[in-house]
């Protein structure tokens, strides 16, 4: 028998992988559930990207990583387009099911947590949450292991003959990505001389904004659905969120642009 469109897109598991936990089910947590499972999708997506991107980095493959970081932004736009949709249903309609959450919360999403520490917000603090997940804090683990796109592009900038600071070559990468002055005079002097790294710097710096979109607008979406009720996942809520808000993955590819 030839293959089928439910088949090779394994439907019947996906569409009936949404169990509201509310009974009678309350009619918007199908829609609650759903955009979480988009989300989880496109996070999957991105990390698949992420691991490309680093190879082209590492090959010095300059164009190739340009249009892998145009597919990473173009994503993360229609994620942060996404809250529209969950901005439909208003507070009363998510407090019908809200209690019926229990402690489940956006905060224990691992992919989220892969992706920021692929990006450079290395916090082995997050791996506390998943220590009855063996699978998952193997997962993480690795992750805190590996250099973030930030050393891979480092690397590329130096491969391509530019100066770039042992002290950024050689950090330590189980580490967050720290500011470094040195980087940034060399940042300074090459954007000028080199357009192949001013495109790669506009790329991420774009990746970078557009992560910290998506940080916004979840921080508003929840302030409008629960004001300043703490979240299911035990943090302050609202309060928590706005500390995560203004807090790039690439510092120096900002801090440098002062000086232009
Ligand atoms: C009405 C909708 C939503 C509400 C009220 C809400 C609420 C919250 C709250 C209060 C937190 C803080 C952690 C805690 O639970 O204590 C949080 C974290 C988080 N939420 Fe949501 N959320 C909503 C929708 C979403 C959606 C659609 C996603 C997509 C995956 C998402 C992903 C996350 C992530 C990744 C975090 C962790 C953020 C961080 O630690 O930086 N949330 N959410």
């Amino acid at each position: 028998m030839s293959l089928t469109y439910s088949d090779y897109l394994h439907l019947d598991r996906v569409l009936s992988s949404q169990h509201e936990q509310s009974s009678p089910p309350e009619h918007d947590e199908l829609l609650f559930i759903i955009i979480h499972q988009a989300y989880e999708l496109w996070f999957k997506q991105e990390l698949h990207e992420a691991a490309l991107l680093a190879k082209r980095l590492d090959a010095g493959d300059t164009f190739g990583a340009i249009g892998t970081m145009r597919r990473m932004l173009v994503i993360l736009k229609t994620l942060v387009q996404q809250t529209d949709i969950l901005e439909t249903m208003t507070p009363v309609g998510f407090s019908r099911f809200r209690d019926r959450l229990d402690t489940a919360s956006g905060f224990q999403s691992y992919q989220f947590r892969e992706f920021e520490f692929v990006c450079g917000h290395k916090d082995p603090r997050r791996l506390a949450m998943f220590r009855d997940m063996p699978e998952v804090l193997a997962r993480l683990e690795r992750r805190i292991a590996e250099p973030t796109l930030w050393d891979h592009f480092a690397r590329c900038v130096a491969a391509r003959g530019h100066a770039v600071p042992a002290e950024v070559l050689e950090r330590d990468v189980t580490q967050p990505v720290v500011e470094c002055e040195a980087m940034q005079d060399l940042l300074y002097d090459v954007y000028r001389r080199d357009k192949e790294v001013v495109l790669l710097v506009e790329r991420m710096v774009d990746l970078d904004e557009g992560f910290q979109e998506f940080r916004y607008r979840h921080v508003k979406m929840v302030e409008r659905t629960i004001g300043d009720k703490p979240g299911t996942g035990g943090s302050s809520g609202v309060e928590y969120l706005r500390r995560t808000l203004f807090t790039p993955f690439f510092p120096d590819l900002w801090r440098f642009r002062s000086r232009l």
